[in-house]
């Protein structure tokens, strides 16, 4: 059966599924608003947010408020809009914090989103702050930012934040921030992706000489395996650095670290929290799955190349089915106060281990918001 423009039922039902996926994910952030104002649960436990708990680095301040954006771009509602400003000044004065890699993730979810809502410059001077802070992790010897845990240590993670440098480096033409960022980039993609377009968590260097030493990890199964939330960060962040730079190089890295992740996970698209882990403790992290899914979406409308633009989309489109089905979406699941069931924190250290997770929700929410979106600007989601 098809629709009045000719497109399959099937399709119709599955914006609608999408559409009614951030109608459940309104109705929890509400709740979650309403009954626990300014808290920043990074997962549950059991289901339920976990308030001042255990944080292991504070990186997540900026998913609450994300998520209260994109539902106020959705919907315009002032409801929205009203706890969206107020959650994102709650984090204002975190644009100085020189103690986390995570900048990117704090400001480019809320302040950046405000901006773009707005066109508001005082908005957009934080942002540009922001951009100007995480700079200052730079190590010359080595040619990279550095990660919370030290001086030697460069984490994956962190191409997810150096796109504020970039933006930054963009808005005031400071050509020491592009270099910085670049070369963070161009680092990350020698020494933390592999020829098979896996990527290391952790690499390590000599900082006397700047001297790479090895791979490492804290969230995945070893040094040398492939930690999923890890691959989703690059291949989303690599995309992100080919959109401001437009070098080929870091357009290339995306896609392979893209590629390893459609050939390692199952057909449903939800990798275990490590490809490497010899019967893994457990079979899903929706949160790497969900960025896997935006970073995807976002890489198919970079690359140049039509039949993977195809493969991107379609993909990105697999993951958002699954994890709107009822064993991911906490729909069907009473008394859980998150949306996406089956994300992991920090498995070693036993923090948010198969519950939900704040970024897991952000960044699917995110998903959801442009899959819909894309559709709206005429590029339909097809069967
Ligand atoms: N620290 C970022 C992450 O857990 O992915």
């Amino acid at each position: 059966m098809a629709t009045t423009d000719g497109m399959p039922q099937r399709s119709e039902s599955r914006s609608q599924r999408y559409a009614l996926a951030l109608d459940f994910a309104a109705k929890q952030l509400r709740h979650l608003s309403e009954t626990c104002p300014d808290s920043f649960p990074i997962y549950t436990v059991g289901g339920k947010w976990l308030h001042g708990g255990e944080a292991w680095t504070n990186w997540c301040e900026g998913f609450l408020g994300g998520q209260l954006w994109l539902l106020y771009g959705r919907t315009g509602e002032p409801y929205w809009r009203g706890q969206a400003e107020h959650t994102s000044r709650l984090i204002e004065h975190r644009v100085k914090d020189r103690s986390v890699h995570d900048l990117g993730f704090l400001f480019w979810s809320t302040w950046k989103r405000w901006y773009d809502l707005t066109h508001d410059e005082a908005v957009n001077a934080v942002v540009v702050e922001a951009g100007q802070t995480l700079a200052l992790r730079f190590k010359e010897r080595g040619g990279y930012l550095r990660s919370f845990v030290a001086d030697e240590s460069l984490f994956i993670d962190i191409m997810m934040n150096v796109g504020i440098i970039f933006y930054a480096a963009q808005q005031t033409g400071d050509a020491d921030l592009l270099r910085i960022a670049t070369q963070h980039c161009l680092t990350t993609r020698r020494y933390l992706v592999r020829g098979d377009g896996s990527t290391a968590h952790e690499g390590i260097f000599d900082t006397a000489t700047g001297e790479f030493l090895r791979q490492s990890t804290h969230q995945g199964w070893r040094g040398d395996s492939a930690w999923a939330r890890g691959q989703a960060w690059a291949l989303y962040g690599f995309g992100t650095a080919y959109r401001f730079t437009r070098d080929a190089r870091f357009l290339q890295t995306a896609e392979a670290c893209a590629n390893f992740y459609i050939e390692r996970t199952p057909a449903h698209g939800v990798p275990p929290n490590d490809w490497d882990e010899p019967n893994p403790v457990l079979p899903y992290e929706s949160s790497a799955a969900a960025i896997a899914a935006s970073g995807m979406l976002s890489l198919a409308k970079l690359t140049g190349d039509p039949a993977r633009a195809i493969l991107y989309r379609d993909y990105a489109v697999r993951i958002l089915d699954t994890l709107t089905s009822p064993e991911f979406l906490a729909v069907e699941t009473p008394g859980w106060e998150g949306i996406l069931k089956h994300g992991m924190y920090h498995q070693r250290k036993g923090l948010g281990v198969d519950e939900s997770v704040m970024w897991g929700d952000y960044f699917f929410l995110e998903a959801l918001s442009k899959a819909l979106g894309s559709e709206s600007a005429n590029q339909r989601i097809s069967e």
